[in-house]
């Protein structure tokens, strides 16, 4: 090392100096200020720095001698003195600081895991606005103006555009999905929806679905009655149980709904199963034609199935949520309960 060098590694020794006791401020007196100090000899080589670099020597020597002095009194002062300057000296031997890691809410892990399962069986996620129009999320699905089904879901229209509105349903992406894409379509879009309900502990104004949407040369009821069975496997273990009830929903024909298994063990299960043992856990059925043909696909060619659930219940389920306002209301006591990111 050179002389500069040398310098230069001892200021950087001085500024990241960190002394906590008498001892070990006398050791640094001895090596930075004492009669035999380390500086001494260091000046005396300033013969051997070429002397476009003397100045900066020379300014460098005298920073390192105020550094030294600086921090022997300051250090001096803290250790003699008491008072706020001691609290300055870190002791180095108190545990740390806990790092604190943020949690996952429980309706992302719950929507996870479904993407999860439908993207293993090859089905991308498609995501899409929730303003919506009134032609994507009622008329394409076969709700045209004056369907009763309309009632069936209580809307929120916004003031502007002209019949637009916060969308009821993810259906409304099945609308957006075929009307700009070809056949085969395998879909799963996941989202916030929004309906004028009372906010009870059963019910809230928004909430959050996934869409499910195939479409297919020859798919059949079958099809969907398989992928669904084996939906509800990988989410409620492989031995659940599932069946389908006949339904009605306008865009669908026929329709049905799946329920699964949940037995009747405690009264949760009670409550949740309305004392049925069966939890209902998404609509579903084949796609009407009306609605095919409405998006521009040839229902002669074409066929699917479409299934729709909601994330809070599921969620609600899984972790026996009992009100469903918790999952809104961002209470972190509440969160930090559900698995942290890892
Ligand atoms: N959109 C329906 C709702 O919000 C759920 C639904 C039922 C979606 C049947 C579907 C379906 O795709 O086939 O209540």
């Amino acid at each position: 090392m050179n002389p500069l060098e040398e310098l230069k590694s001892l200021i950087t020794e001085i500024e990241s100096s960190q002394i906590a006791e008498a001892a070990t401020l006398e050791l640094f007196r001895i090596r930075f200020l004492g009669s035999k100090n380390i500086l001494k000899p260091l000046s005396a080589s300033i013969r051997e720095v070429p002397n476009e670099q003397k100045k900066e020597f020379g300014q460098l020597l005298n920073e390192a001698k105020q550094k030294a002095e600086a921090l022997f009194e300051r250090t001096q002062s803290m250790l003699s003195g008491g008072g706020v300057g001691k609290m300055e000296v870190p002791d180095l031997s108190l545990p740390g600081i806990p790092f604190s890691l943020g949690s996952r809410h429980p309706v992302s892990i719950v929507m996870d895991e479904i993407i999860d399962v439908f993207a293993r069986m090859g089905f991308e996620v498609a995501e899409e606005r929730e303003i919506e129009d009134d032609w994507h999320n009622f008329t394409a699905m076969n709700t045209p103006d004056d369907h009763p089904a309309r009632d069936m879901q209580d809307t929120y229209y916004v003031a502007s555009p002209p019949g637009w509105l916060l969308r009821t349903h993810t259906s409304s992406v099945q609308a957006r999905v075929m009307t700009t894409r070809k056949p085969p379509i395998r879909i799963i879009a996941p989202g916030r929806v929004y309906r004028n309900e009372t906010v009870s502990a059963r019910a809230h104004c928004q909430f959050h679905q996934v869409e499910v949407l195939y479409i297919d040369e020859g798919v059949s009821f079958a099809d969907m009655k398989q992928t669904l069975h084996q939906f509800a496997q990988s989410l409620y273990g492989k031995d659940a149980v599932t069946r389908l009830r006949p339904s009605y929903f306008p865009f669908t024909e026929p329709s049905a709904e799946m329920d699964v298994w949940f037995g009747l063990g405690d009264e949760h299960a009670h409550r949740i199963t309305k004392g049925t043992g069966w939890l209902e856990i998404m609509g579903c059925g084949m796609v009407d034609p009306a609605v095919l043909e409405a998006c521009g696909i040839d229902s002669k060619k074409y066929s699917g199935f479409a299934c729709g659930m909601g994330i809070e219940r599921q969620a609600m389920i899984k972790y026996r949520i009992n009100d469903i306002r918790l999952l809104f209301e961002n209470d972190v006591r509440f969160l930090k309960q559900f698995a942290s990111v890892v």
